[in-house]
């Protein structure tokens, strides 16, 4: 069976006091066993060298929320995988829905970037989702398909085993909104059985498949306990660090089912 991985993308948020503070309390609350569990964090990039210290020796690891396609050189105001590797990330969210609707990322863009995070070093976290609007439409597959397969373009069977996939639709995200279990598991067994036929059985059999949307401590269980929900990708739930824990022990407890 798969273990859950449970992350948080604190997005814009928490100065360095504030992270200081929150990963404090998350290492002070979470002194309970996370069998099956992985824990991950991805403050912003101003808090990354502060929160590798503090999680050092704690199973909590590290990720950034962005990165750039280049090692190096005249790009102003842009971070490179180097730079996340060096300051202690094992993992980079890509392609994040907001980072598609603010900044105009598209597919191959994002593509490019899980290709360079992986010969970096780095996890990626490949984030894919429809709109509202798509859902009304009843295009909700054919839109994640085109995502899964435009950003997993040239990735080879083994770097699959080192990609995990967020599927987040944009009506769920910040809004109070989750999919219900039902409306998530039918997208991720529709990506698990995509990556089937991209890949093979063994493959799509491995792959992390997280949700992510509006996912709190209410929610968490029912959306951990369907097949092909992985884990999740918390957002507003996760800037405390009691609602955070409260979704990793939900976590824990759906893989002891
Ligand atoms: P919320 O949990 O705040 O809906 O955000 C989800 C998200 O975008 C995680 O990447």
């Amino acid at each position: 069976m798969r273990p859950k991985v449970i992350a948080g993308n604190w997005k814009l948020n928490k100065d360095v006091g504030e992270s200081e503070k929150l990963i404090t309390e998350l290492k002070a609350a979470l002194k309970f066993p996370l069998e099956k569990t992985r824990v991950i964090i991805c403050p912003p990039f101003t808090s990354l060298a502060l929160a590798r210290k503090l999680i050092e020796g704690t199973v909590i690891e590290l990720g950034a929320q962005n990165m750039y396609i280049e090692d190096e050189g005249a790009f102003t105001g842009e971070i490179s995988p180097k730079m996340l590797r060096s300051v202690g990330c094992t993992y980079v969210i890509v392609g994040h829905s907001e980072r598609r609707q603010f900044f105009k990322e598209t597919n191959e863009l994002v593509n490019k970037k899980a290709k360079k995070a992986l010969v970096s070093g780095l996890l990626p976290i490949i984030c894919v989702g429809e709109t509202l609007e798509e859902r009304e439409k009843n295009i909700t597959d054919q839109i994640v398909s085109v995502q899964v397969k435009s950003c997993l373009k040239d990735l080879s069977s083994s770097d699959m085993e080192k990609v995990i996939i967020a599927y987040e639709p944009v009506w769920a995200i910040g809004t109070g909104k989750n999919a219900t279990p039902q409306q998530a598991q039918e997208v991720h067994q529709l990506i698990r059985k995509l990556v089937g036929q991209l890949y093979s059985w063994v493959v799509a059999e491995k792959v992390f498949i997280q949700y992510g949307g509006s996912v709190k401590p209410d929610n968490a269980l029912e959306l951990l306990k369907q097949p092909d929900i992985d884990g999740a990708l918390v957002g507003g739930a996760c800037l405390k660090a009691d609602s955070f824990t409260s979704i990793i022990e939900a976590a824990v407890r759906s893989s002891q089912n």
